[in-house]
């Protein structure tokens, strides 16, 4: 069939803790592997000809879980930061973050910001990394940013252009693993139109061929945005 590739797909990567414990494994052993599936989702999605892929990596209600498991996915992220620059740069992704930045330690926010700098000329696909991000807290700080501007009048395009993902084309496919059916507090704003696509597979269990999947079915979606469509 004819791949109708997204523009913009959002992932929700869940299943990695399940996938290590089925597996006799530290919870953590499923964040490194998932990693590497992100980095090879990444890949794929610049191969396919997608200009935008946002993963959720670290939600505003993560700090929750054990601070080790806290300590070590901030690590995780820290090395591939770190290490992946000239990667990214050869294959021509751009990195850009969402979420807040405030909670995040000087260092790593460092890094964040000059990986986003580096990488700002690479234009074959943008990866959103989704760090201490919620969308109700994006939607919050989007209102104070629209107080501070003095804006006297606020409409849905100018009030998008305050949230996180401002100048980048809403989602038209997100795609969840590990069997959950919810949204999550993620991009909440942006997924009003978005196809939605559930598989039981857990993160590190997912890849190209299930990427390209998903992408099948979002390819025989009929997308109507409220509209009738001609028979
Ligand atoms: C969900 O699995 C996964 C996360 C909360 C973290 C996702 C982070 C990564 C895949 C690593 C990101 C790093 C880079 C460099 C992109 P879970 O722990 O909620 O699994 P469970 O529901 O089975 O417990």
């Amino acid at each position: 069939m004819e791949l109708r590739i997204p523009d913009h797909i959002a992932i929700i990567m869940d299943g990695n803790g399940r996938w290590a414990r089925k597996r006799g494994m530290p919870r953590i052993m499923g964040h490194y592997r998932g990693a590497e599936v992100a980095e090879e989702i990444a890949k794929a999605c610049a191969d396919l000809g997608v200009r935008y892929l946002t993963l959720f990596a670290f939600s505003t209600e993560n700090w929750k879980r054990p601070r080790e498991e806290v300590d070590l996915l901030f690590n995780l992220l820290r090395d591939y930061l770190k290490s992946k620059r000239e990667d990214l740069k050869k294959l021509g992704i751009r990195i850009r973050f969402i979420g807040r930045r405030d909670r995040i330690g000087g260092d790593l926010r460092s890094l964040m910001e000059d990986l986003e700098r580096y990488t700002s000329d690479n234009s074959r696909l943008t990866v959103i990394l989704a760090v201490d991000y919620g969308g109700r807290d994006d939607i919050v700080r989007a209102v104070r940013r629209v107080i501070d501007s003095g804006a006297r009048s606020i409409d849905e395009e100018t009030f998008s252009s305050f949230l996180d993902l401002g100048g980048v084309p809403d989602p038209d496919l997100l795609i969840r693993t590990a069997g959950e059916k919810r949204i999550s507090n993620f991009i909440l704003w942006n997924l009003a139109y978005t196809e939605l696509y559930f598989t039981d597979l857990c993160w590190p269990e997912f890849s190209k061929d299930e990427l390209i999947r998903a992408i099948e079915d979002f390819s025989r979606r009929k997308r109507k945005f409220g509209r009738v469509l001609d028979e």
